[in-house]
């Protein structure tokens, strides 16, 4: 894994793909060694702003060969809708790689990937990289509505099946991402599922893939403030393998987590049998 590093990027292009802005960089040191599901941390506002964090997003491209990567951008607060503005000859104060991408399987197998909304962005690379790898890939796309999908075409492309939902039955199917889950975890006879969307598509997501004992990479969105583990903003509790749960930073020991190490429950809470919690008491 290449270490991060902050750079000038170029914007080279934005264009609208559905809700969202999509953005192409200059960024050749952050091209060169990027894998599927790290992320940057982008400045925005200008040279002169009150907005003093940086904006993580994922990488949905990185090509190390044109020195180019892309982003997804959705309009959310005042960060992002400065950067759905920017203008092609701009440049973006942008720091990566970060955070630790997807672990691709020793050996090939079948992999069922499912995305929610712009959390598509990093599973199009992955799919590529499962399959060079001999892996069938079977991808679950869904979203709120039709212009909030992100990549379906692209998905046909790349994995061996998709499956396209909406809440709203606006496109493809009407429901949640998880209603195809049991058919292609069971019969189908899936080793691994990968999943990046919003948290409690990723709880449930994680529920079923542990219903089916297929083990579940998730690539978590928690609030980051510096993206680079000083500020401690991003913690989440994570069961390691010793049984003990541990505040663990998904801005660098993440994003990817298995699913099943996350107590789901007590996102955005810090247990009271957590290691070292003990020490935070006041005596
Ligand atoms: C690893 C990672 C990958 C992401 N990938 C994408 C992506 O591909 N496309 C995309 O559109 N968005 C992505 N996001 C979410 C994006 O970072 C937030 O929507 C954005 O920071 C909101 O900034 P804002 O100023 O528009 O909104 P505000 O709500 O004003 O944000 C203020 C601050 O709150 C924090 N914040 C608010 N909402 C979120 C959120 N949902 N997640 C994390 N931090 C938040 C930010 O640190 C920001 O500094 C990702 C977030 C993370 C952590
Ligand atoms: S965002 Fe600061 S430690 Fe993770």
């Amino acid at each position: 894994m290449r270490a991060p590093s902050q750079v000038t990027a170029r914007v080279v292009a934005i264009e609208p793909a559905g809700a969202y802005q999509l953005l192409t960089l200059a960024a050749p040191t952050v091209a060169a060694g990027s894998e599927p599901g790290q992320f940057v941390a982008v400045a925005v506002g200008g040279p002169v702003t009150s907005m003093l964090l940086r904006r993580s997003f994922a990488l949905y491209t990185a090509d190390p060969g044109t020195g180019l990567i892309q982003i997804v951008v959705a309009e959310h607060g005042p960060g992002t809708a400065w950067l759905v503005r920017v203008e092609p000859g701009a440049s973006l104060d942008v720091v990566g790689p970060l955070g630790r991408p997807f672990r691709l399987p020793p050996e090939a197998g079948t992999a069922v990937l499912v995305a929610g909304g712009y959390g598509s962005a990093p599973m199009f690379d992955l799919a590529r990289r499962l399959r060079a790898g001999g892996s069938a890939v079977h991808m679950v796309i869904g979203a709120g509505s039709a212009e909030r999908l992100f990549g379906v075409d692209e998905a046909h492309a790349v994995a061996d099946s998709v499956v396209v939902l909406t809440d709203d039955g606006s496109r493809g199917i009407q429901g949640l991402v998880t209603r195809p889950l049991p058919q292609l975890l069971g019969p189908a006879g899936a080793s691994m599922v990968y999943a990046c969307g919003p948290m409690a598509m990723l709880e449930a997501v994680g529920a079923a893939a542990a219903s089916h004992d297929v083990p579940c990479q998730v690539a978590v969105e928690e609030s980051m403030a510096c993206g680079i583990g000083v500020c401690m903003t991003c913690v989440l509790p994570v069961i390691g393998a010793d049984g003990r749960t541990r505040m663990l930073r998904s801005c660098v020991e993440g994003p990817v987590f298995d699913a099943e190490r996350i107590r789901w429950k007590d996102v955005g809470t810090l247990p009271a049998d957590v290691l070292g919690a003990d020490a935070m008491v006041v005596h």
